[in-house]
């Protein structure tokens, strides 16, 4: 027998933890935590604009009357009395579902990672948009999937591109955010998805369409759901959250899927976290039954179209000629790329010395990177702090006074 060490190192962690980073901007918001810093990085709904007093109203209603069922675990496929609001929803937005259709998720982040365990084996291609929400390519490489961008432009992705890729890569899935997409604030029209929908239902192809912005719209005609096109209606999932809605803390998304699908992601779910949190599904039961959530959000869009128009205002000042940026109509996000010379990640430390900050656009590229963009997030700050905050990026990115920089 060999006599044991006196000390020995732990195993060490799994490769896929030791080689997927943390998201860069979690990274970027830690170093801006400080209060004079005007951050564009986050993707933070005003807090100042949440219905505090109403969402607190239905907490306390539901403590006080059902709270044996509240404070209980739940079943995984969430509770009845929410599911049916959510199907009661997305059917008055011209989507027929039943409560059966829909499972209630941890935020809609859980439902990638639980369609990336129902779906995806090790290896499995998986075709994104070009630039991508960079927390799905987080689900992706966790998953072990090898992820292929779609090339697109303005409206999205291109369904030529798309179709090439798909004879050819025999991915699994498509993952899109067709309207007022994560990082770019660009909106797929309707014939794009109408044609979208058409190469998937032709070569066989499930599509996860998420959903987190459509109804922060201030400007501009609603667009059909992918998942409404009758031929791709059995591969199409789609992907809610109340998270830029009502509040981000109460982590409450959900997931729209074919049945046999949906199936799995409950037994997902189950070795997840059994469900999510009893207590939050029903308070949001409750304020759907007892507050008018589309008024509501139709006052935070009002807000946000003004906070737009600051940044839009601000840009052409701020921003180096020669740079174009998207005119999102609605959402949080707008994108921007400057000249070819700049690169944004070299450039951050540089800006974030004039007390701002903003997204360098690399991180959200799987394939090759455009280092010359950025994403700028418009509905944190007032119109006032947007305005000071687009004059110290000017001076960022112009590097005014940093030639005394480096004096101690
Ligand atoms: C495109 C996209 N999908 C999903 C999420 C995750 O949202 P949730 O808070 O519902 O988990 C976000 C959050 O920013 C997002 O931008």
């Amino acid at each position: 027998m060999t006599v044991a060490p006196a000390f020995a190192p732990v195993p060490s962690l799994a490769v896929r933890a030791r080689s997927i980073g943390g998201s860069p901007v979690r990274d970027i918001l830690a170093v801006t935590a400080r209060p004079e810093v005007i951050n564009f990085a986050g993707g933070l709904p005003a807090p100042e604009l949440f219905d505090a007093e109403g969402v607190a109203h239905a907490f306390r209603a539901v403590l006080a009357q059902e709270s044996a069922q509240a404070l209980q675990y739940s079943t995984t496929e969430g509770e009845p009395a929410l599911r049916a609001a959510l199907a009661a929803r997305t059917s008055a937005r011209g989507l027929a579902t039943d409560p059966d259709d829909l499972l209630v998720t941890t935020g809609s982040q859980q439902a990638l990672s639980l369609l990336a365990t129902a779906l995806l084996e090790p290896g499995d291609v998986v075709l994104v948009e070009s630039p991508c929400y960079l927390a799905a390519l987080q689900v992706f490489a966790f998953a072990g999937a090898r992820v292929v961008a779609v090339p697109g432009d303005g409206d999205g992705v291109d369904p030529v591109a798309l179709e090439e890729l798909v004879v050819r890569e025999r991915p699994k899935l498509l993952y899109t955010v067709p309207t007022f997409q994560n990082p770019t604030g660009r909106t797929m029209p309707a014939d794009r998805r109408a044609a979208v929908a058409a190469v998937a239902a032709r070569r066989g192809l499930w599509i996860v369409e998420d959903d987190p912005y459509g109804e922060l719209r201030f400007e501009g005609e609603r667009v059909p759901w992918i998942a409404s096109h009758e031929e791709a209606a059995d591969r199409t999932v789609l992907l809610g959250s109340f998270s830029k809605v009502m509040a981000p803390g109460l982590r409450l998304g959900w997931l729209r899927a074919p049945r046999e699908l949906l199936r799995a992601c409950v037994v997902a779910k189950q070795a997840a976290d059994l469900h999510t949190p009893t207590v939050n599904q029903l308070a949001a039961a409750r304020y759907l039954a007892d507050r008018d959530l589309d008024a509501h959000v139709a006052r935070v869009a009002g807000v946000y179209r003004e906070r737009r128009d600051a940044m839009l205002a601000g840009l052409p000042e701020a921003l180096p000629e020669g740079s174009a940026w998207t005119r999102p109509e609605g959402g949080m996000f707008l994108w921007a790329r400057l000249p070819e010379s700049y690169d944004t990640t070299a450039l951050l430390p540089q800006v974030v010395r004039h007390d701002v900050a903003y997204v360098p656009g690399a991180p959200f590229y799987a394939g090759d990177p455009d280092r010359s963009t950025l994403r700028l997030c418009f509905v944190t700050q007032t119109p006032e702090e947007i305005g000071e905050g687009l004059r110290r990026l000017g001076e960022g990115l112009r590097g005014d006074g940093l030639s005394f920089g480096s004096c101690p």
